[in-house]
């Protein structure tokens, strides 16, 4: 008998429009899935670059009215792959037309927008997603693991970074760079990134920002001239006029996690020599993990539990397809995988959960990022009155 399948409308054809569609080309060949999914439409507002996107990825129609597109009644799954600003939008529209959502991060560039989502979707009849992908690579999925287990005990600190430095001064002011259209800068696309991680894998709540500072080190960029094909910058390219980048270039926290670990945060595109080093580093009595996604291959895990002459940091290769979450589904033991693979195994967890079956690891919903969102607004809240934030004032 043939598998049920779901087609899927895709917003936003650019960086994240690729890694999707690439993962929708892959999924089914590499996951036993309940759905298997039908690249129906790509939606966008540039009919040439749709159309050569379109032939390239192997979608069948190509649409510049997205409000068309995603209500189409023979759509499933709406994919919103564009700008912060307009996940809200998109995925509202979509939830009402009756379609399951899988919404790019950060959540909502505002968090009265993000809110309205998490509304939306308690009403809605359709699943929703957060690609928060980094919770897909098989060592941070080891490293929840691990601490549901027990492995680390008690957790007393969580230290984590997210370090990039391509936003130099010759970057143009691409969308990232305009708070109208990106809500916040390295605070919203990295940090969000970290947040969601250690909430992941510590399975605890953060309920009080404790102190934040934001720099905006680059206050004026050459205007846009050329527009981005992709990636982060892209290539895009400016002219001769300059205006006001009004995001944050970083941004450093502390926080108290409910059981008492203490944390600290620092989101940063201007940290030179760190091209994407997303990394943590949780201590607990028990043990400790680290995770740096410029080697994401590994789990670094220390036993305390160990006699003290026996004790070391133990670098893990995560590929081992009996023992290692997502590794029976790519090659055999060492032959590793890369970027593009979260993304594949964040939607073979979301097809899972469409078709009724369980994720591998626990899949962040509207409802789950809403609580990264609120850390993100105590953060910002901190850095702008100079003060701690409890998370319950951010409702
Ligand atoms: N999960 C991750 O690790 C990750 C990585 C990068 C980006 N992102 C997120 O993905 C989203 C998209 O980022 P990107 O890097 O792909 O950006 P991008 O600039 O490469 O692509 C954005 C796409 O959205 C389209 N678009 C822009 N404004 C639109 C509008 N108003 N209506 C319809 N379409 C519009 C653009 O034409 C383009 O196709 C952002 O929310 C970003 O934070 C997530």
């Amino acid at each position: 008998m043939a598998k049920p399948t779901i087609n899927v409308c895709l917003l936003g054809s650019k960086f994240m429009g690729r890694t999707h569609s690439n993962a929708y080309l892959k999924v089914a060949k590499f996951f036993d899935l309940p759905v298997n999914p039908v690249m129906h439409t790509v939606a966008g507002r540039n009919r040439a670059e749709l159309d050569e996107f379109k032939e390239r990825w192997g979608w069948h129609h190509a649409s510049t009215d997205w409000k068309q597109a995603i209500s189409d009644p023979a759509i499933g799954l709406v994919d919103v792959g564009t700008p912060n600003n307009v996940h809200a939008e998109h995925s509202i529209a979509a939830l009402e037309a009756g379609k399951h959502v899988a919404c790019e991060k950060p959540l909502a560039a505002s968090l009265s927008d993000a809110r309205q989502m998490r509304d939306a979707a308690r009403k809605a009849k359709g699943k929703t997603f957060v690609w928060y992908v980094y919770r897909r690579c098989p060592a941070v999925a080891l490293a929840h693991l691990f601490a549901k287990e027990g492995k680390l005990g008690r957790i007393y600190h969580v230290r984590a970074a997210y370090l990039q430095d391509w936003a130099g001064p010759d970057v143009p002011l691409i969308w990232r760079f305009q708070k109208g259209v990106s809500g916040s800068g390295s605070h919203g696309d990295l940090g969000a990134h970290i947040i969601d991680m250690a909430r992941f894998i510590t399975g605890d709540e953060i309920t009080e920002v404790i102190g934040s500072v934001a720099e905006t080190f680059i206050k004026e960029r050459r205007i846009v001239e050329s527009g981005s094909k992709g990636g982060i910058a892209g290539g895009a390219s400016g002219g001769g006029a300059m205006g006001k980048s009004d995001v944050d270039d970083a941004v450093l926290f502390l926080a108290r996690f409910s059981k008492g670990a203490i944390a600290s945060f620092e989101s940063t595109r201007l940290a030179t020599g760190n091209q994407n080093r997303n990394e943590i580093e949780i201590n607990g009595d028990k043990g400790a993990i680290r995770f740096n996604f410029e080697d994401m291959n590994y789990l670094e895990f220390y036993d305390a539990t160990l006699p003290r002459r026996q004790q070391g940091w133990t670098k893990i290769m995560a590929t081992h397809g009996g023992d290692h979450p997502y590794a029976a589904n790519w090659w055999p033991d060492a032959h590793i995988i890369g970027y593009e693979h979260g993304f594949i195994n964040e939607l073979a967890d979301m097809l899972a959960v469409i078709g009724g079956k369980a994720p591998v690891v626990p899949l962040p919903d509207f409802e789950d990022a809403y609580k990264t969102q609120q850390v993100l607004e105590a953060a910002t809240i901190s850095a702008e009155q100079r003060r701690p934030v409890r998370l319950e004032e951010i409702k």
